[in-house]
């Protein structure tokens, strides 16, 4: 009898190790290495050539390769279509990553039950098909082609996927995959690499386009071996807030388009549904006569969206005063206090800050900092800014209004929504000569320009 070969593997990055040890060199984890077989059976060597089609790849010049050849299958959702580059590429894997109950399985099924009817084959390896089946009929769509497995065995799904010949594979999801080449147990990294190594062979060899939906770790990364994110195509990741009903799909890799699209959802009772103009039903609940609201035109992806930022300035009750933000980096909002009590001469150093994105979203765009400002000013003096204003300026360290980019499309969002007025940076005015809107667009280079407008 051979000896069992065994390693140890991070849990967390995938590095491996001959022996156990209590911090990952790789990525500083602790206690994360587990001991998993890596020997491989024999049977498990045959099934490396169960899909071995005739497909003989041959070396090609460059101006011979043909574009045209790949024909784009649309999922029927045309968000996520947008999101991946202008619809699905046979053949391609693409990863969707998300916190648990945010969506991602009630949105692969939404494409198995969607308008365009595809032969979907939808594994499940977490919920049965009666679960299945009541949450298609919530969603209450129905597509006669679906094909519904509960298994996790990858030899069993790959000896029913040979006759089924779908359009579409869903996983769902990689972590619960188990092959049998692999003697670890489910979920940990040798597991997830070699089931999603076999679903990935399977797309290439027969050009059936597979979405594996993956977990992710509590620090927000995909779980499992970061070799993961190499091996697929395009990597998704479904994002929001479960206490909100905004959920954004954003794409983080996508070998067949950009990276910069972003599709917006909303999840109701009868699953998700597309939003098509996400600043209005932000915008819905803005009331215009409160002190703190101000209101950002930020861009998420290259979509532009107007955010309301909400702060509440208060005496601290505690000898340090608290600092907090939901949806706003709180370093920032460090910063944009020091730069406010430095340059501008308020004493909020003192005072509770508490800050909050409207909607459950959560910003990058540096954009939001005058916004942001302006929201704290106007708490801090109790004075509802002006109606039917907002704001789009990064702030730097001395104070001065930094261009952002892409300052057309925000400017016109905010006219779109009924804004009257919008301060930017000087420095993006060099652009915009051609600009002639009915809203006044007032370009100021420090933020004490800002304030004198708006407070007098
Ligand atoms: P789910 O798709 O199971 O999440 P994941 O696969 O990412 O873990 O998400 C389910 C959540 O969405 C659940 O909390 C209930 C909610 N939901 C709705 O609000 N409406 C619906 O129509 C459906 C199907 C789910
Ligand atoms: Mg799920």
């Amino acid at each position: 009898m051979s000896k069992i070969k065994t390693a140890y593997f991070c849990q967390n990055c995938g590095a491996q190790s001959p022996k156990w040890i209590g911090k990952c060199t790789s990525c500083g984890e602790w206690n994360t290495y587990v001991e998993e077989i890596i020997e491989k059976s024999k049977s498990s060597e045959k099934g490396h050539k169960q899909f071995a089609s005739a497909s003989k790849v041959i070396p090609k010049k460059l101006k011979d390769i043909d574009v045209n050849e790949i024909p784009r299958r649309f999922s029927g959702i045309s968000e996520l279509d947008r999101v991946i580059g202008g619809g699905i590429v046979p053949g391609s894997v693409t990863l969707i990553g998300g916190e648990p109950g945010i969506g991602k399985s009630t949105l692969m099924l939404q494409i198995a039950l969607s308008k365009n009817k595809l032969n979907i084959f939808y594994v499940s390896g977490e919920e049965s098909e009666i679960q299945i089946k009541l949450r298609a009929d919530r969603l209450e769509k129905s597509n006669p082609e679906c094909v519904i497995f509960a298994e996790t065995n990858t030899s069993n799904i790959f000896h029913y996927l040979k006759d089924a010949n779908p359009d579409i594979l869903i996983v769902d999801s990689i972590q619960a995959m188990v092959s049998s080449s692999v003697d670890s147990s489910a979920g940990s990294v040798s597991q997830i690499r070699e089931s999603a190594s076999e679903f990935i062979r399977y797309a290439k060899e027969t050009g059936v386009p597979v979405f594996l939906i993956g977990h992710i770790t509590k620090e927000g990364a995909l779980a499992g071996p970061k070799v993961l994110e190499h091996m697929v195509d395009t990597v998704l990741v479904f994002e929001g807030d479960s206490n909100y009903v905004y959920r954004i799909l954003r794409s983080t890799k996508n070998r067949y388009g950009s990276t910069s699209e972003l599709g917006i959802f909303q999840m109701q009772s009868k699953g998700l549904s597309e939003v098509t103009n996400p600043s209005e039903l932000l915008m819905s609940y803005y009331d215009r006569s409160l002190s703190g609201v101000a209101v950002s035109a930020t861009i998420e992806g290259i979509r532009p969206l107007m955010i309301e930022t909400q702060a509440l300035v208060s005496s601290a009750v505690y000898g340090t005063p608290q600092r907090s933000s939901t949806g706003f980096d709180i370093r920032r909002l460090n910063m944009l206090l020091a730069v406010l009590e430095k340059r501008c001469g308020f004493k909020i150093a003192s005072k509770d800050v508490f800050l909050n994105i409207a909607g459950g979203i959560k910003v990058n765009d540096p954009a939001t900092d005058l916004g942001v400002m302006c929201s704290i000013i106007s708490s801090n003096a109790d004075i509802p800014l002006k109606p039917n204003v907002c704001f789009a300026a990064e702030i730097g360290l001395s104070g001065e209004l930094r261009p952002v980019t892409r300052i057309e499309q925000r400017i016109s969002e905010a006219e779109k929504l009924g804004f009257k007025e919008i301060f930017v940076s000087k420095y993006n005015m060099k652009n915009l000569q051609s600009f002639s809107g009915k809203i006044k667009v007032i370009d100021c280079s420090k933020i004490e320009e800002v304030f004198k407008n708006l407070f007098g």
